[in-house]
């Protein structure tokens, strides 16, 4: 499993192994990680919050009483984690996690941590062995956290003895190995349908429209990191595949209907976020349409393919999910396109909030409730609603 699109929450400890905690970002982010890090004010002793700063490019979080961050900083990053890596965890910081304390901004963040938690710890041999750091580890493990290291090596006092932090590169290995079992999508096949489809009038021309794709390659992405089979019926785009993800490329309305179509079966859910053409020209034409007078298009309707899997649907899978991309009411029209689709969800949003944009502003629609989410990332987007899609999948 790569990370590829997963939140990582680095927390620094006050350990001479704390410049280590520099690489670890690095390598983080070279797996494609989004990173935020957290330290504690010995640590800003060892590694300076600028070095993180400008691998991040958003400041460390070093004191929970700066009053520059909106709300409750340790709240926010636990909630937006996939998981908290704290690389050094020096033998305070084990043992005030492994009693509950939560007065630093590492403590804190992982006092209100919703995700998977990797300790690195780094100290002296004698520290390690030390009966309370031993029990302290024991309760940690018991609670749930992975413990990378340590390994012996070389020691900051210059004895050799075990003690020394694992590398930055076994760090994230172990965390890939984590988050990978962590997948609430596991075993589940999940198929995303992308982009604009394009209406071929002639050999060069067609009729399109102004989607990216980014939505559904978000949603994808999220799936596949968490750990779902994800075919992606996408029309003409220029996006990344995300890693890990199946790739089906479509043209017009009528290929992405076969194809969608033709893998519901094997589907458990199916999120439709294709702006597809309602309408395509009534002909192609074989050669280059020529320049004369006026030219009068005639168009046909093409197949709604959200409908048709709603109106043929007998039970309660696949999982249906519309988009409904709109000027106006926006939240009125998602609930008449569940209805009117027989679909679970729609997502409703308004085309200047999200369109080609990395941010979203949406609300979810299910029949028996509206939630109105605030302005978020697409990736942020994405996980709610496939929050939503595992509840319903879990029924
Ligand atoms: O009815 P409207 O096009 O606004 O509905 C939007 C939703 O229906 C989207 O989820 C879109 O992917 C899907 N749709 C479809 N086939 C069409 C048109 C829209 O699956 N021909």
């Amino acid at each position: 499993m790569s990370l590829r699109d997963s939140r990582i929450v680095v927390g620094v400890t006050g350990g001479v192994a704390a410049f280590k905690s520099v690489e670890l970002v690095r390598e983080l982010q070279r797996r494609g990680a989004s990173v935020r890090v957290v330290m504690t004010r010995s640590a800003a002793r060892f590694v300076g919050p600028i070095t993180f700063t400008g691998l991040v490019g958003t400041p460390p979080v070093t004191d929970l009483w700066d009053p520059s961050y909106r709300g409750e900083v340790h709240v926010e990053l636990g909630e937006w984690a996939d998981a908290m890596v704290v690389a050094p965890a020096t033998m305070q910081f084990l043992a005030s996690a492994a009693h509950g304390f939560a007065d630093d901004p590492v403590l804190a963040t992982y006092a209100c941590l919703r995700g998977e938690a990797v300790f690195a710890p780094a100290m002296h041999t004698r520290m390690f062995e030390r009966a309370s750091t031993q029990r302290n580890l024991a309760r940690l493990a018991d609670d749930g956290v992975h413990l990378v290291g340590p390994v012996s090596g070389p020691l900051a006092s210059g004895e050799v003895g075990l003690g020394r932090m694992s590398e930055p590169s076994e760090i994230v290995d172990a965390l890939e190995r984590v988050l990978g079992t962590r997948a609430d999508l596991a075993g589940k096949k999940v198929l995303v349908s992308a982009g604009p489809t394009y209406e071929d009038l002639d050999p060069v021309r067609f009729l399109g429209n102004r989607s990216t794709g980014k939505m559904g390659y978000a949603i994808a992405a999220r799936a596949a990191a968490r750990g779902a089979d994800v075919t992606l019926v996408s029309g003409p785009s220029s996006l990344e595949v995300p890693k890990g993800v199946n790739v089906v490329r479509v043209r017009s309305a009528r290929e992405m209907h076969a194809a969608v179509v033709g893998r519901r079966d094997e589907a458990d859910a199916i999120v439709m976020t294709a702006a597809v053409a309602d309408y395509r020209p009534a002909e192609t034409a074989e050669h280059k349409i020529k320049k004369g007078d006026d030219l009068v298009l005639r168009m046909v309707r093409n197949p709604d393919i959200l409908a048709e899997l709603g109106a043929s649907r007998t039970g309660p899978r696949p999982v249906l999910v519309g988009f409904a991309l709109e000027t106006q009411d926006v939240e009125g029209s998602a609930k008449r396109k569940l209805e009117k689709k027989k679909v679970d969800l729609v997502v409703g949003n308004e085309a200047s909030d999200g369109f080609g944009g990395d941010t979203n502003k949406v609300v979810i629609v299910s029949r028996d409730e509206t939630r109105t989410l605030p302005l978020m990332s697409k990736l942020d987007v994405a996980d709610a609603l496939l929050d939503r899609i595992r509840d319903l999948l879990a029924r």
